[in-house]
This record gives structure tokens, sequence and C-alpha cells, in this order.
């Protein structure tokens, strides 16, 4: 009989599916502070989707390692490997995160991921085998988007390749993915990588025009249910804002329970798809995104807050007083034989619903585990209090108003 190991045991399964699963929390983080601060379009909105779908492969990579009795996912990980969660967060730019989540880490994962079926002793471990085929399909098309994205703007940002370097040696130096191959040497760190999470400002593309307040009028739904439309819809598109503050609130947050951190990365990229229910009306309806005024001071005023508040203004304020414009518009958009704008918002309507569930949920957890001193009603007066004054959107000061003039109709606004 040979010495050699033909499989690994399940002990070295269990370390290996504890390292997929840091690894994949570590993208979602990333990519999540990061979506603020990218300013190309697409890869917003691809960042949006795989921060989501990083959470969920932890997720159920955690289920698996439940069913293998490890609770504590990260207990024993090396300090070593620890530290690339850090450092992947301080890419200088667009091209620098890419090249670093998907080129190096995401595309190890998915190597990672096709091998285990031949790695682990698949006989006796199907459970491992299908959460790998789960979790495969999502990663194989990250890698391949970012591949194909990469090279459009790679030559906007020169250097890159010494920070690509220095991640991937990171990772080599702790044995790689599985922690199993022969350790490559310490890299060294290049200069200037301040870190420059968690955004200020969001970004665009130069040239892009910015929300101009003194010119968003909302046209009368009834007298011209055109113009209203597409004012609505533009407005839909610069959820994307919504989706960058939520990206900052979960960098922000990392104490939180991983289940909260799964909720916050789900509600992100459902602000994500309004923004995406946006871009395709106001594209069908004529327009180019690119011609749509981006609402970025909506991001920029809510990050002079600090993180718990900007998650109670959102979902214990923002989200609740909105929800009754949405039935009207969907009734409004069924009345006139619109079905694509009453689908859109049908669907909107149902995401908001578990968006303020969460903040029911999590306001409290969060207020607790700051120190906060206010309760849940506390903090939703002050932060809306606040809204008034500083919102450049004249809309979120409307729902407010109206929200406070006998709205008891509506469910989302009752305590649970
Ligand atoms: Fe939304
Ligand atoms: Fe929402």
């Amino acid at each position: 009989m040979s010495a050699a190991k033909t499989h690994i045991t399940i002990e070295q399964n269990t370390e290996y599916l504890k390292r997929y699963a840091f690894l994949e929390r570590a993208c979602m983080r990333t990519l999540a502070g990061w979506l603020p601060g990218v300013p190309e379009w697409e890869a917003k909105n691809e960042i949006g989707l795989h921060t989501w779908e990083s959470a969920d492969s932890v997720d159920l990579i955690y289920s698996r390692l439940r069913e293998l009795r490890t609770y504590q996912p990260e207990r024993g990980l090396s300090l070593r490997f620890k530290r690339i969660m850090q450092e992947i967060d301080h890419a200088a730019n667009s091209a620098e995160m890419i090249a670093t989540v998907y080129l190096v880490i995401k595309k190890a994962l998915l190597a990672a991921y096709r091998q285990h079926p031949d790695v682990t002793w698949s006989d006796f471990d199907r459970p491992t085998v299908k959460i790998t085929e789960k979790v495969l399909p999502a990663v194989e098309r990250q890698v391949a988007w970012a591949e194909a994205f990469f090279s459009t703007i790679q030559h906007n940002y020169p250097g890159w390749e010494a920070w690509r370097d220095y991640i991937a040696g990171l990772l080599a130096a702790d044995g790689g993915v599985t922690g199993a191959e022969t350790p490559g040497p310490e890299p060294v760190r290049p200069d200037n990588h301040p870190l420059l999470l968690p955004w200020k400002e969001c970004q665009r593309m130069q040239g892009w025009p910015i929300f101009d307040p003194s010119v968003d009028v909302e046209p009368d739904r009834k007298a011209a249910p055109e113009a209203h439309r597409l004012w609505r819809f533009k407005h839909y598109l610069n959820e994307m804002t919504a989706a960058e503050t939520l990206g900052s609130i979960l960098w922000m947050t990392p104490e939180m329970t991983w289940e909260y951190q799964h909720n916050v990365s789900r509600h992100l990229w459902d602000e994500i798809r309004h923004s995406q229910l946006g871009q395709v009306r106001v594209q069908q309806l004529g327009l180019k995104i690119e011609d749509v005024p981006q609402v970025v001071q909506i991001y920029n005023v809510m990050m002079t807050l600090p993180a718990v508040d900007q998650y109670a203004l959102l979902t214990t304020v923002i989200e609740p007083n909105g929800m009754p414009e949405k039935s009207t518009n969907r009734e409004h958009w069924e009345a006139i034989d619109d079905e694509i704008s009453a689908a859109a918002v049908s669907y909107d309507w149902s995401d908001e619903n578990f968006h303020i569930r969460w903040g029911k949920k999590w306001t409290p957890v969060l207020l607790e585990t700051y120190g906060y001193k206010e309760t849940p009603e506390e903090i939703a007066a002050r932060t809306e209090a606040w809204l008034m004054e500083n919102t450049p959107v004249r809309m979120q000061q409307k729902m407010a108003i109206e929200s406070h003039q006998g709205g008891t109709s509506d469910d989302s606004k009752q305590p649970y």
C-alpha cells in the first residue's frame, strides 16, 4: 500500500471550507465598501449583484460547516490569511480592486471549487460536493465578467499590476486558497496605498450630469402621465445611491452578526435592482442612462452621519415613508394600462416590505451594539428631522410630510 494520501481528511475539508467562506466574505466586504468608489456604471451594477452572491455563497458554506460541527468559521485561521481581508480594501482605484477581488481571489476560488469534488472523499461527502456545485456558477460568471470588463478599463489605470501581484503574493504566502500549497515568499507591499474607504463622496464618470434640485419638479400624475412616469423612473435609476449607502453601511458595521450582513447585502442588491428597473424603463422611454442627472448629493450628505444613523434613517424613515406612493403609482399605471411600469413598481413594493422588516429587526441591535442611548422611535424622529433639513430630493420631504398626515391605512407604518 502506498503511504500517499489520495484525498483530504474530514478535518482538512473543514479547514478548506472555512477558508473559502472567509475569502468570499472578504470579497463581499470589499465590493460593498468599494461600490460608491467605482465610477464605472456597468461595474457598479455588477458589483451590487456580486456583493449579494458572495454573501449567499458564504451563507451556503457556513451551513455545511455547521453540519460538520464547525460553528465558529473563522476560528483558527492564520493571522496572515486574515490580513488579506484588510489589505484588499486598500486598492487605489477600480482597476486594482477588480484585479484583486476578481482576477486573483475569485479566480483562485473558482479553481478550488472546481477541484473540490476530486480532492474530498466525494462518495462520503456528497453534501459538500453539492455546495461547491451550487456556488460555482456565480463565481464562473463573476470572473468571466471581470476578465472582459477589465480589458476595457485597465489602460485608464496604469501601474495596477504591482497591487495585483502583492495581493496574489499574500495569498500564496499562506499556501493559496486551501492553505495546502507550498507557501510563497512574503510579498513587499507597494507604497502609496492609504485606505480610501469609506467613500465620503460617491464617484461617477467624468462628464456625467449631476442632479439639480432646483429644477426637479414632480409632474402631476393625472394631468401629465407621461412626464410623471419619466420623472419617476429617473428617480428609480438614482436608487443606485441607496445601494451605495448600504455598501458603506455594511462596510462600517463589521461588528454585527453574519445574519445582519447577509440581509444588508441582499438589501444592497435590491436597491441595485430598483436602479435597474429605472434604467430599463428610461431606456424604453427613449433616454440614455448617461443622460439622467445623478443624485450624488443624497449619498454624500448621508455620509456626514454615522452608519447607525444612516441605517435607521433609510429603513425606519425613508423606506416606510415611500410605501404609499408605490401603491398609488401601481393603481395609476394599471388604470392607464401601463403594465410594464405597474409590474416594475409591484416588485419594488414587495422588496420594500422586507427592507422595512429588516430595519425593525436590526435598528435596535445596531443601537445596542454601538452604545446609543436612543430608542428606535427616537432615532427615527431625529433622523427624519435631519432629512427634512438636509435632503436634496424634494420627493423625500413630500413623502415624509404625507406620511404624517393620517397615513394610517398603510400597514408598513405600523409597529409590529
Ligand atoms: Fe428601493
Ligand atoms: Fe429599499
